[in-house]
């Protein structure tokens, strides 16, 4: 078998030839990072976790974060090492080779994109309830939600009872991949502007709800254990928060602008996951004592948030006027408006809708440029990555992307969505996790601008608990990386192999990306 894989020193001759601008502090990168991560995770998962966990999912969201930690330092030895664009892609094809680099490639497709379509859902959520209170008018449900899916057996079951398609989360997805079309990159201060929008509006939140916590809204303390079936538990709730950490990868991926990436990288790092870490914290706490967070529970039996019959549930909780913060689709606001402070959550619904968009900017902008570095590699058709002559961006694998996001997010619900974009990132991050180690042996006096402390223990604790957290989610999610990488595969043997041009013997060096705009939040 021919591993085919690109030579370390072709991928740092591109870097090299890149004008590097070493601008980035560990600030901005704390900044960076925490204007990526915080969005629909805890703005609109927080009930999905109560859902599974109870008050246990504080514990969640430890484990969340402890498992993000130790993937992202992983994560910036190999950013520090291949400086370019494409991240945990570009480093597998260094490390494992084409075959391993393409299924990474196709695994963050499901990151990426997928993550976009989920936060997409969590703004309509937020956008609709705000609608809502502040003018009274609600789309109908048919336009407001897509269907709720499940599994019979092996076999996939839809559901309209409760929504067809998502009209608001199509505007925004559209809407955002025209800025991106048109060249539109957030700058550092947007960024900062945002995050300190996400910010108050969470220590608002905190403010508030931590004068009436209620101790016993906090027992029982694990309703449902820490390992429960199909996905419920504390550990099941931790492999759907984990999404609400997604996005710290722009850390590592901004290490080829940052001055002393060996500081200042892990400082961004665990800075910006420590705090977003301690804000969930606060914020769950907050949920939990000010309303109570227990599972909606029918016959005594605890329901899947992504299920039918939890739809149903919530749907007459609903009509009676006692519907479960379980059930809201804009927790946040919903749990401030319930204890009195109506304006103040709608407030935090004002937050979120102008917030989140910029987390969707950041996903379909990460996953316009994996497909742009695949494209230039020959594993997709090179016509993909045309840039724009006027706008210079990739503009049709951006359509193309922003399209797909639409679709998903028009369709699926955020749950499910967000499960789903975890198995592709948790399956990146488990690759990256043995690409060091590999190339620790391999290769281990190439210079590493920024080393993992304790390689030997950090990189097997990612391996071990991306995969126990992946085998934690929910069976759906679970199934569609297999498929999904069945498609890949297929593909790539159909259609990649043979116009791969690493396979061609061109071993190319290109200016890198200097013709396409630079990351969100980084300039
Ligand atoms: N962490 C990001 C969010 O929660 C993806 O929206």
């Amino acid at each position: 078998m021919n591993w085919r894989v690109k030579p370390l020193d072709a991928i740092l001759a591109t870097a090299e030839k890149k004008s590097l601008h070493r601008s980035l502090g560990a600030f901005q990168l704390t900044m960076l990072g925490i204007g990526a991560i915080i969005g629909t995770g805890i703005f609109v998962l927080t009930a999905a976790a109560a859902q599974k966990a109870g008050p246990g999912m504080m514990f969640s969201f430890i484990v969340a974060g402890f498992v993000c930690a130790v993937a992202a330092l992983c994560y910036s030895e190999l950013a520090s090492m291949v400086p370019v664009s494409g991240s945990a892609y570009t480093y597998t094809y260094a490390v494992m080779g084409e075959l391993l680099a393409w299924m990474v490639g196709w695994a963050l497709i499901l990151e990426y994109a997928v993550a976009a379509s989920a936060v997409c859902v969590g703004w309509s959520g937020y956008v609709m309830g705000l609608v809502k209170n502040w003018t009274g008018f609600e789309l109908p449900y048919f336009l407001a939600a897509g269907p709720t899916w499940g599994m019979n057996g092996f076999v996939p079951t839809v559901d309209f009872t409760y929504g067809v398609i998502n009209l608001p989360a199509i505007i925004v997805a559209l809407a955002v991949t025209w800025l991106l079309v048109i060249g539109t990159s957030e700058s550092a201060k947007v960024n900062a502007v945002l995050v300190a929008v996400k910010i108050s509006a969470l220590t608002a939140f905190i403010v508030l709800s931590f004068p009436i916590l209620k101790g016993e809204n906090f027992t029982p303390l694990m309703p449902t254990g820490l390992f429960g079936h199909d996905g419920l538990g504390v550990i099941g709730a931790a492999a759907s928060i984990f999404f609400a950490y997604v996005g710290f990868d722009a850390v590592s991926t901004a290490a080829e602008e940052t001055k002393n990436p060996q500081k200042n990288v892990p400082i961004g790092l665990i800075a910006s996951l420590a705090i977003c870490t301690i804000f969930y914290l606060l914020v769950a706490g907050g949920v939990i004592g000010a309303v109570g967070a227990q599972p909606l529970t029918v016959n005594g039996v605890v329901l899947s948030p992504d299920s039918a019959a939890f739809a149903e549930a919530c749907r007459v909780a609903t009509a009676s006027g006692d519907a479960p913060i379980v059930c809201s689709r804009e927790a946040l606001a919903e749990v401030l408006r319930k204890v009195g402070f109506e304006q103040v959550g709608n407030l935090i619904g004002l937050a979120a809708m102008i917030a989140l968009p910029s987390v969707i900017l950041m996903m379909i902008y990460g996953q316009t440029r994996i497909f742009f570095v695949m494209a230039r590699d020959g594993l997709l058709p090179e016509k993909l990555a045309d840039v724009h002559p006027k706008w210079k961006t990739p503009w049709k694998m951006t359509i193309f992307t922003g399209l797909c996001v639409a679709v998903a997010g028009a369709f699926f619900p955020v749950g499910q969505l967000a499960d789903v974009s975890n198995s592709g990132t948790l399956f990146a991050f488990f690759m990256v996790a043995i690409a060091i180690l590999v190339l620790r042996k391999t290769d281990p006096n190439r210079h590493r601008p920024f080393k993992t402390p304790l390689v030997w223990i950090i990189a097997p604790l990612a391996i071990l608990g991306t995969l126990g957290l992946y085998l934690n989610l929910p069976m759906v999610a679970k199934l569609v990386l297999p498929i999904w990488a069945a498609v890949g595969l297929v593909i790539y043997f159909a259609y990649s192999r043979s116009h791969s041009h690493v396979g061609r013997g061109l071993i190319e060096v290109h200016e890198d990306d200097k013709d396409i705009p630079p990351a969100p939040g980084t300039t």
